[in-house]
């Protein structure tokens, strides 16, 4: 019987459980799916903590790589024996084999493997739609990311670059900052011994920077804010520090006429058709060598627990992935 990680109830990474599951069949709009490698991320934790709150018993995981074994009776656009990813919910990634929705999942190219899928979907999608959609990046613009050696912050540096952007970056310890060097990023700051704002202003010669990228939350926000220069414009996208407090917005947001987003994937690739685009569009940028993808570890699913204490104990110098 397959297995996958289920939790039963909110906690620690000691609540991720390896059980027998039953699969059964695809549904008329289904497809089965063999995972062959799954995305380690940093909202996984999320989900496992109890912080984005779930209908217990749950399976959880949003992003794997596979093959399909079985497609439902009104699935028109893919084969049995396709490769596939995918980056969504139902959550349940975390699984050796498992039915989702036909319109969450994309075809792979031949050039890219499953080890690289599940390291890319969810975190070069979350990139592309950061600097493509929610601001604009361009070329000679200067901006600041939050977590520069994590898994989003190693491919959003590449990106930008690949399109003549300069990007400043945060990292928690002194180990990191070559590793987010090695990634294309300008400027690294540990922000964990030095106000990564007035470092910001100082390599602006105080204007600041256009815009600000943290997944960090919590503990940036502020300095965050005052990283920017006028109208610049807070992309809010996660909270690994932990959830905002409530935003004053006349206090901090109105002297400088700042804008603030709280963005997410699915609100900028909101069907199969725009998944597959924005999937094309970073394979794209693999394939030719303007993203080059270091996986920085590799777990079995049975040692789910160890990656998720890893990540959160901010061990983990790049994007890492679980093999089921
Ligand atoms: N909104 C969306 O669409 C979307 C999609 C994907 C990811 N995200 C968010 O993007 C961020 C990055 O995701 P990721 O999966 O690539 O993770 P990651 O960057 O590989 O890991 C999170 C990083 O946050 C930093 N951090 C700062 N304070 C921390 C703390 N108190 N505890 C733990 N880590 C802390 C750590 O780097 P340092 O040690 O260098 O500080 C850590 O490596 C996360 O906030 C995630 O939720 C959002």
């Amino acid at each position: 019987m397959p297995k996958a990680i289920i939790i039963e109830k909110h906690g620690g990474p000691e609540v991720l459980k390896l059980q027998d599951v039953k699969v059964g069949s695809p549904g008329p709009n289904e497809i089965k799916v063999t995972n062959h490698a799954i995305g380690l991320n940093y909202i996984d934790t999320y989900h496992r903590s109890g912080l984005y709150p779930l209908k217990l018993p749950s399976g959880i995981g949003l992003e794997a790589s596979g093959k399909i074994d079985e497609v439902g009776a009104n699935v028109k656009e893919f084969n049995k024996g396709d490769n596939v990813a995918y980056a969504s919910v139902p959550l349940g990634a975390y699984s050796q084999q498992r039915i989702i929705p036909s319109n969450i999942a994309v075809k792979l190219p031949d050039s890219i493997s499953h080890e690289l899928a599940a390291t890319l979907m969810t975190k070069g999608l979350t990139t592309n739609y950061l600097l493509t959609k929610t601001y604009k990046l361009k070329a000679g613009e200067i901006v600041l990311f939050h977590a520069a050696a994590g898994g989003v912050g190693q491919i959003f540096a590449q990106w930008a670059n690949s399109i003549g952007a300069k990007v400043i970056g945060t990292v928690g310890s002194d180990e990191k900052i070559q590793v987010a060097k090695e990634n294309g990023y300008e400027h690294v700051i540990n922000y964990s011994k030095v106000d990564f704002s007035k470092e910001v202003m100082k390599i602006t010669n105080n204007e600041g920077v256009s815009a600000v990228f943290d997944g960090v939350g919590k503990k940036t926000f502020k300095g965050s804010i005052l990283s920017l220069k006028i109208r610049g414009m807070l992309v809010s996208f996660g909270n690994a520090s932990g959830p905002l407090d409530p935003v004053n917005i006349p206090k901090e947001i109105q002297p400088k006429g700042l804008f603030l987003t709280r963005p997410s994937i699915g609100q900028y690739f909101k069907n199969r058709k725009e998944l597959q685009v924005g999937a094309n569009e970073i394979f794209e940028k693999v394939k030719f060598g303007k993203i080059k993808i270091k996986i920085s570890k590799k777990y079995n699913l049975g040692d789910a627990k160890n990656a998720h204490s890893d990540l959160e104990s901010r061990k983990l110098l790049g994007p890492a992935i679980i093999i089921p």
